[in-house]
């Protein structure tokens, strides 16, 4: 059995509630063990943690644009990475036409975030619908293929050896921020069995110990007239998150909890009300996340912690260094300016570090660093 050391301590000028009074004239910064749920102290600084004017070496924090990613290819299952390690894979891919093969990830349960685009997913289980905005789940080794109405962009997030589960919804229960009825999953519907009829040879692409495998069937694998059991594909759109919140105190990112994998989580942040009581902080709070990587993808809306950021943007937070709003950002939030945010990120926070891919280094923003620059107090 193992127990963390804990025992309370103030030392100086410290607020008895994290996030909230903060003493006048300084900068709350959380120093915190496990993501949010191992021990952690509330520091208070008289300079923003992030105020930096220089940083030599890699460990620094990026942000990279993937609208700028051209050449994609054609293949889902080869889609230029932007992050990686042992745990997960994050790729970017985009589809305009129908997907005239099948694809196979041998590797671990995959997670297709829609960013644009709609279409038919058509895969082991049946025919499902998608749109921007939702995240598609497809359990390993599962055959898919799209058909795009209009030209789709996705960021796919691959469990590698693991599965997505849901997040404990703890004192809440099960039916708070989405109920488990919302989730559509695919169907053996009249459009699955029409396409069932091109009985041609098809191909699918099988990834598997990260090495492609082509195989050929001289008829259409998706043919399943019927099936029964708890495991299938399913979809969840960020529009059926209702969010938790406090009006009273600004709630850490795992509040915000959709996915849980081996290794790394998946949070959703949609739009709220900003928090309303006058001594509560309006942003989120500095914080050293100190045992994980973050990643936040931003899809929609103005992102209301950040400046000069916009959709298909993504910016990494390696573990190790404070992390919190831009100053105009801060500045806002300290007037309580806005009443309430209306963006929509993806955030996937893992244990293990993280590498950039090619994808990501090739569209790097080189000042990224230094953006939290702020004149100094006088
Ligand atoms: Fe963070």
């Amino acid at each position: 059995m193992r127990k963390w050391f804990s025992f309370p301590i103030t030392e100086g000028k410290a607020s008895r509630q994290a996030h909230c009074d903060i003493p006048e004239d300084t900068f709350e910064r959380e120093c915190g063990k496990e993501g949010f749920f191992g021990p952690a102290t509330h520091m208070y600084h008289q300079h923003a943690p992030t105020g930096w004017t220089e940083w030599e070496g890699d460990l620094r924090p990026h942000a990279f644009d993937t609208n700028k990613v051209e050449d994609v290819g054609d293949n889902p299952l080869t889609a230029p990475l932007l992050l990686s390690n042992a745990n997960v894979k994050v790729s970017i891919w985009r589809c305009d036409t129908a997907m005239e093969y099948l694809v196979r990830n041998g590797d671990g349960d995959e997670c297709l975030f829609i960013h644009e685009g709609s279409g038919s997913l058509f895969c082991d289980y049946g025919h499902l619908r998608f749109r921007d905005g939702d995240y598609l789940i497809l359990p390993r080794s599962t055959n898919w293929r799209i058909e795009p109405d209009s030209p789709v962009t996705m960021l796919m997030i691959e469990a590698t050896h693991g599965s997505y589960m849901t997040a404990d919804r703890g004192i809440v229960g099960d039916h708070a921020v989405f109920d488990p009825a919302v989730l559509e999953y695919a169907k053996i519907d009249d459009a699955f069995i029409a396409q069932q009829q091109e009985e041609q040879s098809w191909q699918v692409y099988l990834k598997s110990r990260n090495a492609m495998n082509r195989i050929t069937y001289p008829f259409n694998p998706l043919d399943a007239v019927g099936w029964k059991g708890n495991l299938t594909v399913f979809r969840l759109n960020w529009r059926d998150i209702r969010p938790l919140m406090s009006h009273r105190y600004h709630l850490p990112p795992s509040a915000h909890t959709t996915f849980v994998a081996n290794g790394f989580v998946i949070c959703t942040f949609v739009p709220r009300p900003i928090e309303s009581d006058p001594g509560a902080l309006k942003v989120p709070f500095y914080h050293n996340n100190d045992d994980y990587d973050e990643v936040i993808f931003y899809h929609k809306g103005e992102f209301f912690s950040r400046d000069n950021i916009h959709p298909g943007m993504v910016t990494v937070h390696p573990c190790g260094f404070p992390h919190g709003p831009h100053p105009k950002a801060f500045a806002a939030g300290a007037k309580a300016a806005k009443k309430e945010t209306d963006e929509v990120a993806v955030m996937i926070d893992t244990r293990m570090p993280l590498d950039l891919g090619d994808a990501a280094k090739q569209t790097e923003l080189d000042d990224y660093v230094l953006s939290w620059r702020t004149p100094p107090r006088g």
